[in-house]
Formats: structure tokens, C-alpha cells, sequence
């Protein structure tokens, strides 16, 4: 194996089982970028907390996602994999960049003004850090690349400005961070109007048998001009025509004539659509069938994960004080 040509960090709140936009929008890059960077990826347990909501699941969608993640190929043997809340340095880092961030650039970001209109009622403290932890998880293990959506641009930009502030004030430790962003940016829902997600119920999860993957991408909504079966459609604005272009590559120039020459209908189109999805994910199913089996496994993975991170976080965390001048331990 060559050098590798960097770091990577990224990570994700716990939301349980992951589905088609997880996996298409960051889980495929999250395996790809093993063979090319040393990479590290992690559950935002702690980000799941500025929302307060449905706290009682975070261990079991912490589970279930880590699970996802190792079976659709993360390797422990190459990448980090841990909890964020098992390196505490990276919320001692948090509190020391706060210290550098002024709140006029976090009370500006269309992330928090979104939050704020979401839930009024809970506009907390840590909403307002959420970006400052999120900088402190990537800053803490030096990564240059972070694998994001583009709503997350914002919060990389702040990123990088905190830490040319940081460096600016204390010497050259930090690392300005790059983010990479996915070639899937916006997996719609099998509603074809909205982004696919878990709290919209419009998602498949990559775990489903292949009867729900039917019964799911059968509900999927196509071209609404083509209320009749003998209608032509236009591939260019149907969601299952999307999903064909990455689940189908071999049908999917014949997809795109028969639908427009009204020769293949929506329900063939979809049932061919299911059928691929299902085998794509077949060797999926089998591997985590087989890991969920061993849940201890799973377990161990991230407390591995956890101490090979905290190696790293203890030392940044060190040359970070260092730099600024808080007083040694002795
Ligand atoms: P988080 O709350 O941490 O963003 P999500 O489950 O929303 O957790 O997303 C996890 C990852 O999956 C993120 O990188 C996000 O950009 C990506 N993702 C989620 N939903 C979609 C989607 N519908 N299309 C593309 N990417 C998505
Ligand atoms: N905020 C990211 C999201 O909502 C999740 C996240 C937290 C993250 N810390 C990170 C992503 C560090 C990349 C790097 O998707």
C-alpha cells in the first residue's frame, strides 16, 4: 500500500438504520475514501443532543448505524470507528475554541436560523456551539478532507476560519480542513418532492428484506404527467429514472427510450427498479446479518475505535494548550 494522500474525518448523528440517501450521499464515499486516505469516522452522539429529542434511542441507533456502516464496508482494519462522546478531548477543544469563535458568526449561519424556526421553544446553548464542536471533531485529529453534504459548507467554512484565527494567534498548529462533497447531494424520498429522510417516513432503509424494498419503491411517486400507461414519460424529471441511473447501469439507456416511447410503464420500471435494489444490497444483508449476530463485536470495533482516536486526540489536545500557554500538569 502507497502513502496515503491525507486525513479524513467525518461523522453523523445516530439515526438508526441508515437508507438510500445515507448511503448514496455519504456512506459509498465514507468506503471509498479508505483505500486513498487514513480515514476516521464517527457517531455525533453529542451533536444528537442539541435536539433533545428521542435521547432514550441513541444507543440503539448508535448501534444499528455503526452496524450499517461496518457491513456496507467500513474496515475497522483501515479506518477509525468510534463514538464521539468516547474522546472527551474534543469537548475540551470545543470549550477552548469558543473561546476564538465570536457568536456573530455562528447566529448568522442558515444552519442555526433553520434550528430556530424549527424549535423555538429549545434554542439552547449548544445549538448555538453545535458548529464549534463540529470544528473541534475535525481539528482534533489534523484531518485536511471532510467528506460532507453541501449544507454542511457553512459550518467547513467556519471551520477553517476558526482555525486561521486560532493559528493566526498561537502558531501554526491547527490544519485549515477541505471538504468533499458527495456526488449525491439530494437523494429525494420515494415522495419525489422532498430530500429523503428518516423523520419524513419517505426513505428505504439499505436493510430492508427485498418485500419492503418492493412494497416501498412500488408507493414511489414518477412523472406526474404520465396519469395513463400509454402517456410517454419524461425520465428527466422521475425520481425512479434516478435511482435506475445508479441501481441499473446496464438497463438504463433502454429504460430511458422505452419511457419516452410509452413502451415500458411505471410499474415495470419500478419492478425492475426493486429487483435491483435488492440484489445491489444483497452481500450487504448477508454481511450484517452476520455481524448482528455477534453484537459484542460490534461494540468492541468502537471501543478499539475510541482508544485508537483518543491517541491521537490526546496529543493535538496537548500541543493545542501548549501553544496557547494554559499551565502544565505536574
Ligand atoms: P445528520 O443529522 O448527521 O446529517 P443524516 O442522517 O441527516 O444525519 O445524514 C447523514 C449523512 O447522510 C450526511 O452526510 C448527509 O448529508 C447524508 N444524507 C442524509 N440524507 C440524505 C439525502 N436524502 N440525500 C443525500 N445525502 C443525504
Ligand atoms: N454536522 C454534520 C451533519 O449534520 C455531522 C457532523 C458532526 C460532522 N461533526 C462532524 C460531519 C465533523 C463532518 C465532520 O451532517
Amino acid at each position: 500500500m502507497g502513502a496515503k494522500k491525507g486525513r479524513v474525518v467525518s461523522g453523523a448523528r445516530p439515526t438508526g438504520r441508515q437508507h438510500l440517501g445515507n448511503y448514496l450521499g455519504a456512506i459509498r464515499n465514507y468506503v471509498a475514501l479508505q483505500e486513498d486516505y487514513e480515514c476516521i469516522y464517527f457517531v455525533a452522539d453529542l451533536h444528537a443532543l442539541t435536539t433533545l429529542k428521542d435521547t432514550d434511542k441513541i444507543r440503539e441507533w448508535t448501534y444499528e448505524m455503526a452496524l450499517d456502516w461496518l457491513a456496507a464496508g467500513i474496515d475497522p482494519e483501515k479506518t477509525i470507528l468510534f463514538i464521539q462522546s468516547h474522546t472527551p478531548q474534543v469537548s475540551e477543544l470545543h470549550t477552548i475554541l469558543s473561546m476564538l469563535t465570536p457568536l456573530g458568526w455562528l447566529t448568522r449561519l442558515p444552519t442555526f436560523k433553520e434550528k430556530v424556526r424549527q424549535q423555538p421553544d429549545n434554542v439552547n446553548y449548544g445549538l448555538v456551539g453545535y458548529p464549534v464542536l463540529m470544528t473541534a471533531d475535525i481539528v482534533l485529529y489534523k484531518a485536511d478532507t471532510v467528506p460532507v453534504g453541501r449544507d454542511q459548507a457553512p459550518h467547513l467554512e467556519l471551520a477553517r476560519e476558526i482555525v486561521r484565527r486560532f493559528n493566526y494567534h498561537f502558531g501554526e498548529v491547527l490544519v485549515e480542513p477541505q471538504a468533499k462533497y458527495t456526488d449525491f447531494p439530494k437523494v429525494l424520498g420515494i415522495d419525489g418532492q422532498q430530500k429523503m429522510s428518516k423523520s419524513l417516513n419517505n426513505h428505504i432503509e439499505i436493510a430492508a428484506e427485498p418485500e419492503e424494498i418492493r412494497e416501498r419503491v412500488m408507493r414511489m411517486v414518477t412523472d406526474p404527467q404520465r396519469t395513463h400507461r400509454h402517456i410517454p414519460g419524461r425520465p428527466e424529471v422521475c425520481n425512479v429514472f434516478t435511482f435506475h441511473g445508479f441501481f441499473s447501469p446496464d438497463d438504463v439507456e433502454q429504460i430511458e427510450q422505452d419511457c419516452r416511447t410509452a413502451r415500458i410503464g411505471c410499474v415495470d420500471c419500478k419492478r425492475l427498479l426493486a429487483q435491483n435494489i435488492a440484489d445491489y444490497f444483497a452481500p450487504f444483508r448477508e454481511r450484517r446479518a452476520a455481524l448482528a449476530a455477534e453484537p459484542d463485536h460490534i461494540w468492541d470495533v468502537l471501543a478499539d475505535g475510541a482508544r485508537r482516536a483518543t491517541a491521537i486526540a490526546s496529543q493535538v489536545l496537548a500541543e493545542v494548550k501548549e501553544a496557547i500557554g494554559l499551565p502544565p500538569v505536574r
